[in-house]
């Protein structure tokens, strides 16, 4: 992300013809100024979308370099104590309405209504079932998830876990934090996890 807006900002300084050399931080924050310049609040899509929070502004700060370990591993922690556990304590739904949710890419954008559950879009960057002709690869496939892990307890949790906040397994996951974030509701984000872990599931089958 950062190294994308430092090539915006270097392209429009090199036009404006400046010839000093601003420092990173100058650029991010002219690069993020061109940005809110460029677009403007359109229903439920706020130019607010732009602001990092404080682990994505760490996570960015080092590019594609690796996160240091320590950081890494304090990062994983805070993350992992934002997670909310189901109140029932069960964390399975119904994996069908969890395969309508990730194959949805609707939600949150201007021509969404925003009263309607968002999807999870989860194909854009896994696989999960065999029989799915179209999925994006950013992530590993999914496909015998639970048939490859097991069908146990931890393995519902961790689940449970990674789609809520991924940010508490791989700090700095290109992974959305579908609990954390509110993308998901409680019940859906128990569909999504059914999807993975039930025996009957395309995904293990
Ligand atoms: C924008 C891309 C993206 C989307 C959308 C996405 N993921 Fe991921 N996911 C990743 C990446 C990248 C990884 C590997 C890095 C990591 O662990 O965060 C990953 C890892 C995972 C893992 C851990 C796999 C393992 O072997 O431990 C699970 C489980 C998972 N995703 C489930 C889901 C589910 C379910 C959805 C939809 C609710 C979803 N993901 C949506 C990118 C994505």
């Amino acid at each position: 992300m950062k190294t994308k807006l430092i090539a915006l900002s270097a392209t429009a300084l090199l036009a404006a013809g400046c010839a000093t050399t601003p420092s990173d931080d100058e650029y991010y924050t002219k690069a993020v100024a061109l940005m809110k310049a460029g677009f403007k609040d359109r229903g439920q899509a706020k130019v607010d979308r732009i602001d990092q929070d404080s682990l994505q502004k760490l996570c960015s700060s080092y590019g594609s370099n690796p996160v240091p370990p320590d950081v890494a591993e304090r990062l994983q922690k805070e993350q992992l104590a934002t997670i909310k556990y189901p109140a029932d304590g069960k964390y399975l739904g119904d994996w069908k309405s969890g395969e309508k949710i990730a194959q949805s890419g609707r939600g949150g954008q201007y021509n969404d209504d925003p009263k309607q559950p968002s999807g999870a879009n989860c194909y854009a960057c896994h696989q999960l079932a065999k029989e799915e002709v179209s999925y994006g690869t950013i992530g590993p496939s999914l496909y015998h998830f639970a048939k490859l892990r097991g069908y146990g307890p931890d393995i519902q949790k961790y689940a449970w876990n990674k789609v809520y906040n991924s940010h508490a397994f791989a700090a700095c996951s290109s992974m959305p934090r579908f609990g954390y974030r509110g993308i998901l509701t409680e019940q859906q984000i128990k569909d999504v996890v059914a999807l993975l872990m039930d025996p009957n599931s395309p995904v293990n089958k």
